[in-house]
């Protein structure tokens, strides 16, 4: 089985593209050596990031990010298992928020909103409906 994870955090400064790319290069770099596998989603301050692989892995993983001063408030949102992963060719997919649809855009809006002002997600469903609207569109 696929453990899955999937937390919202806020970063702590405005992260620009370098800052990104720079997270990304290291962050797919050790993803690929662990067999991790996911999305990161960064929109207005807020991360949403989903973690996905063998359950230890993944809970070790986020245990670092958890230490990560780049960011705060770390918020799991959601946690399954699962008998396929969701990005299976990805150790680490991110979308930048110009390329996505304005539906998408539109719920993803919804969702950090959400997060932010309640500091939770009251329906976990929702999230993983977004991530799959992702999937289709990586
Ligand atoms: C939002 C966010 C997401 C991150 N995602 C990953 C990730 O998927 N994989 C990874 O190796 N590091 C990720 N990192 C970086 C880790 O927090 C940490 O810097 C990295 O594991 C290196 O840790 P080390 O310096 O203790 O070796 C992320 C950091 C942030 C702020």
């Amino acid at each position: 089985m696929v453990y899955q994870i999937v937390y919202s955090s806020i970063s702590r400064k405005v992260m620009n593209s370098d800052s990104i790319f720079e997270l990304l290069t290291k962050a797919q770099a050790f993803n690929k050596e662990h067999g991790i596998t996911g999305l990161l989603i960064y929109h207005s301050s807020v991360f949403l990031q989903l973690l996905e692989g063998e359950e230890k892995e993944v809970k070790e993983l986020y245990q670092k990010i958890l230490k990560d001063p780049r960011h705060s408030d770390m918020l799991i949102l959601l946690e399954a298992k699962s008998e396929t992963r969701l990005f299976d060719i990805w150790s680490m997919a991110y979308k930048k928020i110009e390329d996505i649809t304005p539906e998408l855009l539109g719920e993803l809006i919804q969702v950090t909103k959400e997060i932010s002002k309640n500091k939770k997600l009251s329906d976990s469903s929702k999230m993983m409906k977004l991530l799959k609207q992702f999937r289709f569109q990586m």
